[in-house]
């Protein structure tokens, strides 16, 4: 009788893990949030990125560097992260992940390594698709 119990509860937990985690985790995918500086004459970018709950402060990634961070989207699906780009041209702010808008997260890829690639250029900033390298949305500088 203890076995069979036993055979049944393990076959529960066990199940538990097989079908119920796996799409569980998988509803919240990582992210990496690349940005990229592509500013012409070498220009500095000071960048600033948040979300409602954190603020990954100040950084200037010199020419053809990048900033880079990654996060897991939360339990409601919510996760939105904008960011202030700042240049001796132009200023722009912008959200750089948006879980809800499927055009900003299906560029990120929908692999294990979701890459969202940002780009500072010249006359733009543009998020291109991970996958293909073609530029889907594009911002123009503030003055
Ligand atoms: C994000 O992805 C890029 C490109 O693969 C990689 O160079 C970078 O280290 C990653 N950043 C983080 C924080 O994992």
């Amino acid at each position: 009788m203890g076995t069979r119990l036993y055979f049944y509860l393990s076959f529960f937990f066990l199940s538990f893990f097989c079908f119920d985690l796996q799409p569980t985790l998988a509803k919240f995918p990582t992210y990496n949030v690349t940005i990229i500086n592509a500013l012409p004459d070498e220009a500095l970018l000071d960048l600033r990125c948040r979300s409602k709950d954190d603020d990954l402060g100040h950084h200037t990634p010199a020419f053809r560097q990048s900033y880079s961070w990654r996060f897991r989207v939360n339990f409601l699906g919510s996760t939105l992260y904008y960011c202030s780009f700042n240049w001796i041209h132009g200023h722009l702010t912008f959200d750089a992940f948006d879980n809800r808008n499927p055009k900003l997260r299906g560029a990120c890829g929908y692999g294990d390594e979701r890459i969202c690639l940002w780009t500072a250029a010249g006359d733009s900033v543009n998020l291109k698709d991970y996958s293909t390298g073609t530029i889907i949305l594009k911002y123009n500088w503030e003055h």
